[in-house]
């Protein structure tokens, strides 16, 4: 059984994230969503509210499941029995952070591989951070991330 752990902040998920999501459910027979449930980081959704936004957005994946995690990663992948940690690549700045990331999760478990899956063009500008932004300032996030998350940062940046 290959199972994958696909990590992040996901403060919201976005139509990137469920692609690159998408595709790793179609290389593993699992892949976990792992939401970093961080307290010092002031996020817009507590993780909580993360998982329950991406479960209502991924369930016609029928080998998902999302789950939050504290710590390490790999502790976390070892806990659930994942051998890969899935990242998305959008371009060349994303590199020198995630190589970074990778040699030191590498180093405290070579046992885990990282498997890189490259965005598509399309979503490339496309992260929590400028969803949030562009919410903030009323402009239309309707094709950027899933219609529940769009209606839920609708409401909480409203809400500030
Ligand atoms: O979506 P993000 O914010 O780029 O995701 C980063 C995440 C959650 C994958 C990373 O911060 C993480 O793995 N945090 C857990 C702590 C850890 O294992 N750190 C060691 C690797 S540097």
């Amino acid at each position: 059984m290959k199972i994958a752990v696909y990590a992040g902040s996901f403060d919201p998920i976005t139509n990137g994230h469920l692609d690159i999501l998408k595709r790793a459910a179609s290389l593993f027979d699992h892949v976990i969503v792992g939401v970093l449930n961080n307290n010092e980081k002031n996020g817009l959704f507590s993780p909580e509210e993360r998982v329950d936004m991406i479960n209502d957005a991924t369930h016609d994946l029928e080998n998902v499941r999302v789950m939050h995690f504290n710590g390490l990663l790999v502790d976390f992948c070892d806990k659930v029995g994942a051998k890969a940690i899935i990242r998305g690549l959008r371009a060349i700045s994303d590199y020198e952070y995630e190589v970074r990331m990778f040699a030191a999760n590498y180093h405290l478990n070579s046992k885990v591989e990282t498997v890189f899956l490259m965005s598509q063009p399309k979503y490339s500008f496309l992260s929590s951070s400028v969803v949030k932004e562009i919410a903030y300032y009323g402009g239309n996030i309707n094709d950027m991330v899933p219609p529940n998350v769009a209606e839920e940062v609708k409401k909480r940046v409203n809400k500030r």
